[in-house]
């Protein structure tokens, strides 16, 4: 397996362009399955998942065309609304795929994406809402089976109640609900803005939805959905990831494509931490500038749902808190086991108690390098942005979890400056 050796060193300057977010191409690249007319997306991140998403509809019989950040959908000879195991197993996300096949072909096999690394991740809120449309939903032999029994073979709108706020569990009810019979409305919806460009993409392709970014979303269903250009959002994931990178190593950055509108919650705390952030909007494009301090200011956070600080930051700010003067709180209320960079954050010297949900850290001088591993896409960035600033060499393994959501990384960080090389292995 690959690995990366980043070694410590000055500050990160310069420019990085901001790839499109791969929390909203997932869902929009499924939004393909509802129509029969090709969809036509732009700035889709060239990332594994992704991948792995473009072959699951290959095999389904969508007509996947790529080049480079540009794909072509065409679902009009959809034939096979089966997901299987294989490819599921490598990314939960593929769940996404069953509310837009029950909603087109009247039902669906999925597997079930099974656990992963941060927690057991059900899909429990999916198939209660598919069940409430009119779909009939078990699970045999490891997949979920759904099937719509009402006699015209189509969904029925529904006023739905997630138990949670759950992102992709609102996006494949959005979706399913869209050629549903009548109107569905999603109590508790997730507002975070991937549902947004999904809802967007949707409307576009003649989907009739309100109240996309608020708890409450309205669907009313339409016979058919046509085709449509979109343009992906950029990854506010990226972006804050990039904006801790520059922050810990006291550099001066500018994120090109992205904004701080996204993630208000981050820019925060940066703030907090003593840097300066800003954002520029030209008539082309929009972008980030900041300036850290020598030495960042400790700062606790408490992830929860949009627009609170996201979960996926969580790790990232453990390794910018591991330096940061003074003592930091983290609390973790999205997932029940999302903490395991903290044990290799530790091998690289960061003072790091756990107690359950709740990390309290001391800021050190200095981190010194070592050997470490990735085990999930976020504890990954986390690993990389440590290793920037630790003495010596931070040898990174298993970072096919890190190629599964950020875009040539090292590419990325070595042009702002950062020794960070990729070992075959
Ligand atoms: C999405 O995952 C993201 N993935 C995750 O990003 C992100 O961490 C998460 O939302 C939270 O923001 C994609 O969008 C592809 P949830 P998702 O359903 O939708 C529980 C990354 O690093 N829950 O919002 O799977 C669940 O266990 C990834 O890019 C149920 O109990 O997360 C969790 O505790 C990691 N039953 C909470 O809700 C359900 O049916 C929120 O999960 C659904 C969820």
């Amino acid at each position: 397996m690959d690995k990366l050796v980043v070694t410590g060193g000055g500050r990160l300057t310069g420019e990085v362009a901001i790839s499109g977010a791969k929390n909203a191409a997932l869902p929009i690249l499924c939004a393909s399955l509802l129509s029969a007319e090709p969809l036509r997306l732009t700035n889709v991140p060239e990332l594994n998942d992704i991948g792995t998403m473009l072959k699951l509809l290959a095999q389904m019989g969508v007509k996947v065309e790529r080049e480079a950040e540009n794909v072509t959908l065409d679902a009009s000879g959809l034939n096979n609304p089966l997901a299987p195991y294989e490819l599921v197993k490598t990314m939960r996300a593929s769940i996404l795929v069953l509310g837009p096949l029950v909603a087109r072909c009247g039902e669906a096999r999925v597997s079930l994406p099974g656990g992963c690394a941060i927690g057991a991740r059900p899909v429990d809120q999916h198939i209660k809402g598919l069940q409430s449309m009119g779909a009939e939903v078990g699970v045999e032999h490891g997949y979920v089976v759904a099937k719509c029994v009402a006699n015209t073979g189509r969904l029925k709108g529904a006023r739905l109640f997630t138990d949670m706020v759950t992102v992709t569990g609102t996006e494949n009810l959005m979706m399913a609900a869209c050629l549903a019979d009548g109107e569905t409305v999603i109590e508790n919806a997730a507002r975070e803005p991937e549902v947004v460009d999904l809802a967007q993409c949707l409307i576009s392709m003649g989907a009739q939805i309100s109240g996309a970014g608020t708890d409450l979303i309205r669907i009313r269903g339409v016979e058919k959905l046509h085709g449509a250009s979109h343009r992906i959002m950029p990854d506010r994931i990226e972006t804050g990831t990039f904006l801790c990178a520059a922050a810990i190593t006291g550099g001066e950055i500018r994120l090109l494509g992205t904004s701080t509108g996204y993630l208000d919650a981050v820019v925060d705390k940066l703030l907090d931490a003593g840097c300066e952030i800003s954002g520029e909007k030209t008539a082309k494009h929009e972008s980030i500038h900041i300036v850290a301090p020598p030495r960042l200011k400790a700062v606790s956070i408490r992830t929860a749902p949009y627009p609170a600080f996201p979960t996926d930051m969580q790790a990232q700010f453990m390794a910018i808190n591991a330096v940061a003067d003074g003592t930091a709180i983290i609390r973790e209320t999205i997932f029940e086991n999302r903490f395991m960079h903290a044990v290799e954050l530790q091998r690289l010297g960061a003072d790091i108690k756990i107690d359950g949900n709740t990390a309290v850290m001391k800021g050190v001088e200095r981190l010194q390098g070592a050997t470490v591993m990735a085990t999930d896409l976020r504890a990954s960035a986390s690993l990389v942005v440590a290793g920037l600033v630790a003495e010596g060499e931070t040898h990174i393994e298993r970072i096919y979890h890190l190629d599964r959501g950020y875009a040539n990384i090292e590419a990325k960080m070595t042009a702002l400056g950062a020794n960070i090389k990729r070992v075959k292995a």
